[in-house]
C-alpha cells in the first residue's frame, strides 16, 4: 500500500470526512426501526418535497441523451432577475463552490472563513492547497468585518447553517468592499429569510451568491446549484467547469419545473415558517432565519442526538461544525406532526 499511497496529496491529511446528517438506513439498521417511523430532521431538507410539476416532467426525461441546460438557464434567469450570462450552474452549490475554489485557489493562498459555518468550505479550500484563515462570529454569530489581509476568498453563510442568523447587508458590504479576494455569500436558505442580498452582484465585482434548489425548492437528491456572479467570473466559471456542469437530464428537467410552479415553492415555505415559529416560541430558541433552528443544549450534544436516534428523531450533533463546541444541536424545521415528535422526544430527554 505505502508504495502508491505516497501518490496521495499531503493536504488530505488535514481534513476529516464531511459529516453529513444521519440516514434512514443508518438509524434503521442501528435501532431496528422502521423508516415510516423515523422522523428525519437532521440534513435541512424540506418535508413537502417538490412540485408535483417536477415529478411529472421527471416522467419524460430521456435517460439516453446528455443534458441541454438552456430553458434551465432562461428559467433561473428570470427567477434571480440576472440575466443568463451572470448565471452558473453545477451539481448542488456544492458542485458550485467546487468549480469556483478551482478557478481562484493556488496552493498556500488564504481564505477567510468565519466560523461556526458550513464545513464543506474549509474542506474546497484544503483540497486546493490553500490555508483557511477562520475567525470565530461575534456575538450574536455577526460575521467579523476586519477580513484578514490578502485573503484570496471568503466564504459568508447567510442564513448561517448551523446558527441560523443573517448577516447585514452593511456587514457584507464591509466585508466586500474591504479586500481584493473573492467573497462567496452562500444563501442557500435565503427563501426561508426576510431578505436576500442578491442586488449586490450588480454593484460588486467581486461578490458571487450562490443558491441551490436543495432546500426551498425541496430537490436535495437531485443536486442542483447555481450562483449569481458578475460576467467575468461566470465566463473563467465556464472554462473550468465539469462537462454538462455536472447536471443530468434529471436535475435539469426537475429545475426547469421548478422554476415554472414557484406558487409551490412559496406554499411549503410558508408552512415552514409558520411552524419555524412555533417551535423558536416553545422552545425559547434563538431566531432562525433558515429552515432550522439552533439550541443549546445542558448535556454534551452527542449524547443528545443519540438518545434522540435512539427514538427515531434523528437530528445534527453540531460538534463537527468548527467553533460549534459540544453543547450545540441543529434541528431541521419539518411537518406539524414530525415537530411535535421531535418536541415529545426532545422534552424527555432534556427535561
Ligand atoms: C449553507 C449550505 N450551503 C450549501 C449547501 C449545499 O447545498 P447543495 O445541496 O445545493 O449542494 C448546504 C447543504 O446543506 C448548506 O447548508
Amino acid at each position: 500500500m505505502e508504495r502508491y499511497s505516497k501518490n496521495l496529496r499531503p493536504c488530505l491529511s488535514q481534513l476529516k470526512p464531511y459529516v453529513a446528517g444521519k440516514g434512514y438506513t443508518e438509524i434503521t439498521r442501528k435501532y431496528g426501526i422502521p423508516q415510516e417511523r423515523i422522523v428525519k430532521l437532521g440534513s435541512n431538507e424540506n418535508p413537502y418535497g417538490p412540485s408535483p410539476k417536477v415529478i411529472e416532467a421527471l416522467r419524460s426525461i430521456s435517460s439516453e441523451r446528455y443534458p441541454e441546460t438552456e430553458v434551465l438557464m432562461e428559467g433561473l434567469a428570470r427567477y434571480t432577475g440576472y440575466p443568463e450570462e451572470s448565471i452558473v450552474v453545477g451539481t448542488g452549490m456544492d458542485g458550485v463552490m467546487d468549480t469556483l475554489t478551482r478557478i481562484f485557489l493556488d496552493r498556500g493562498d488564504r481564505v477567510f472563513i468565519p466560523t461556526p459555518t458550513f464545513s464543506y468550505y474549509e474542506i474546497l479550500t484544503v483540497m486546493s492547497g490553500g490555508q483557511p484563515i477562520f475567525k470565530e462570529r461575534l456575538d450574536g454569530y455577526d460575521v467579523p468585518t476586519d477580513v484578514p489581509r490578502d485573503v484570496k476568498m471568503a466564504f459568508i453563510c447567510s442564513p448561517n447553517n448551523p446558527t441560523g442568523n443573517q448577516t447585514s447587508e452593511n456587514d457584507i458590504i464591509r466585508v466586500v468592499e474591504s479586500t481584493d479576494g473573492i467573497v462567496f455569500l452562500d444563501e442557500a436558505y435565503v427563501e426561508f429569510a426576510d431578505k436576500s442580498l442578491l442586488g449586490l452582484v450588480k454593484e460588486y465585482d467581486n461578490l458571487v451568491v450562490g443558491r441551490t434548489t436543495s432546500k426551498a425548492f425541496g430537490l436535495a437528491g437531485l443536486r442542483l446549484g447555481y450562483a449569481v456572479a458578475p460576467e467575468w467570473i461566470a465566463e473563467q466559471y465556464r472554462r473550468a467547469a465539469p462537462p454538462f456542469f455536472g447536471l443530468s437530464c434529471a436535475s435539469v428537467a426537475a429545475g426547469v419545473a421548478a422554476m415554472k410552479d414557484l406558487d409551490f415553492m412559496h406554499q411549503s415555505v410558508s408552512k415552514i415558517l409558520s411552524e419555524r415559529e412555533r417551535l423558536t416560541r416553545k422552545l425559547n430558541a434563538r431566531p432562525s432565519q433558515g429552515n432550522f433552528l439552533y439550541l443549546e443544549t445542558k448535556a454534551a450534544s452527542g449524547s443528545v442526538a443519540d438518545s434522540m436516534m435512539g427514538k427515531g428523531v434523528i437530528i445534527r450533533d453540531c460538534r463537527p461544525f468548527r467553533g460549534a463546541g459540544d453543547h450545540h444541536i441543529r434541528v431541521t424545521v419539518g411537518t406539524p406532526e414530525q415537530n411535535d415528535s421531535f418536541l415529545e422526544a426532545y422534552e424527555e430527554i432534556c427535561a
